[in-house]
């Protein structure tokens, strides 16, 4: 993605200095900042407090933090050990175990002296896939938002003024949540640029404000024309004919359909089912735990600080970044990050091999 204009992929290697680079996401939208990762306990940080985040890229990320790690010792323990640490690092991602367990697969059979090398070169090529396989759930989403303005226009629901698609997306689950071109929001980047109409409404997404700051951000710089909404807001747009579809993206999708996205997806599902207005996932096949058929019983939902929700960062007026505490002192919080929609509310899971309802998902195990 072009970022003043300069292209980027939101993680890249220096192999011969044997660092990471990452564009920093706690810093955004305030400041566009590349941090440095060197070393293993660094990237498990950069994931826990989520300078890295989005189920494809904390995938990635981990992928690499990997051959961080074998640059300290290349030894079968050490890796095992790495590799646990990181899966841990976030639970509900299943695009973090799976790249953890590829790279597990490639470098335990070779010997130790040839791990390192392994390691950078597997890393770069998940890196490389997730962008293909982005750019394709992309194509696959123009085709249904190409459809759903066909069909407006024959049945005459919108007038010539009003013939944008409004789709609603919560999160971020864009270029910043992937290595490049996002998932949800690749289609939207695709009717973008193919000079289709689109308007997104970005939900806030409380408590970190992916939507508002990342998602906003993100679309503000590709010239995208969106709203952001308080998280509380989309069922009133639906009900008022202001939402055309809905398109999220996923940290995990059961081999039944089940959707597992940041907390609010569900509700907003909900509200989609009944003011029939199409839900879509957009996810490519690594999102996809083909071992789970519920994901309400079977997802481990990560519970994060109650910081998160009793702080809010922002900008003051006098332009310095300040955090604030909103709640009164000594508030009870939950805070769980992730919820779980059920296959019944999904209109289809857009993979990188085409648009499929859940019941034919599991069919097709693509
Ligand atoms: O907690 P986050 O910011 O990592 O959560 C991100 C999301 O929920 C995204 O929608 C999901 O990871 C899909 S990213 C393509």
């Amino acid at each position: 993605m072009i970022v003043n204009q300069q292209s980027y992929r939101t993680i890249w290697p220096n192999v011969q200095a044997q660092f990471v680079e990452i564009i920093d996401q706690t810093k955004l939208p305030f400041t566009f900042e590349i941090a440095r990762i060197t070393n293993l306990p660094q990237m498990i940080v950069a994931i826990k407090t989520m300078q890295v985040r989005g189920a494809p890229l904390i995938g990635a990320a981990a992928a690499y933090g990997i051959a961080l790690a074998m640059i300290e010792d290349t030894c079968d323990d050490y890796l095992h050990n790495a590799a646990t640490q990181l899966i841990q690092s976030r639970p509900t991602a299943v695009n973090l175990k799976w790249a953890v367990q590829r790279m597990l697969r490639l470098l335990l059979p070779l010997p130790a002296a040839s791990r390192l090398s392994a390691a950078w070169f597997e890393a770069s090529i998940i890196c490389d896939e997730d962008v293909v396989l982005n750019k394709a759930i992309g194509q696959h989403g123009l085709g249904l938002i190409t459809t759903l303005m066909q069909t407006q226009a024959r049945n005459q629901i919108k007038d010539a003024q009003s013939s944008q698609i409004n789709i609603l997306t919560h999160c971020n689950a864009g270029w910043l949540a992937t290595v490049d071109y996002g998932t949800a929001l690749a289609p939207i980047y695709a009717a973008h640029d193919a000079g289709l109409a689109v308007h997104v409404w970005v939900d806030e997404t409380r408590p970190r404000n992916q939507g508002a700051s990342l998602t906003a951000w993100e679309l503000a710089q590709h010239g995208v024309p969106h709203t952001v909404i308080s998280d509380n807001a989309g069922g009133h747009l639906m009900q008022h004919g202001k939402v055309d579809m809905v398109i999220v993206g996923a940290d995990r999708v059961t081999s039944t359909g089940d959707v597992c996205n940041k907390v609010g997806t569900y509700l907003k599902a909900l509200a989609a089912f009944d003011n029939r207005v199409p839900f879509y996932a957009a996810v490519p096949s690594p999102t996809i735990d083909w071992m789970i058929q519920d994901g309400i019983k079977e997802i481990e939902i990560e519970e994060r600080s109650a910081d998160e929700l009793a702080n809010m960062t922002g900008r003051l007026a006098n332009g310095e970044i300040a955090e604030v505490n909103i709640f009164p002192v000594g508030t009870k919080v939950a805070n769980p990050a992730f919820d779980v929609t059920p296959a019944r509310l999904v209109t289809g899971i857009i993979t990188e091999h085409g648009v499929f309802s859940p019941n034919q998902l599991k069919a097709a195990k693509i």
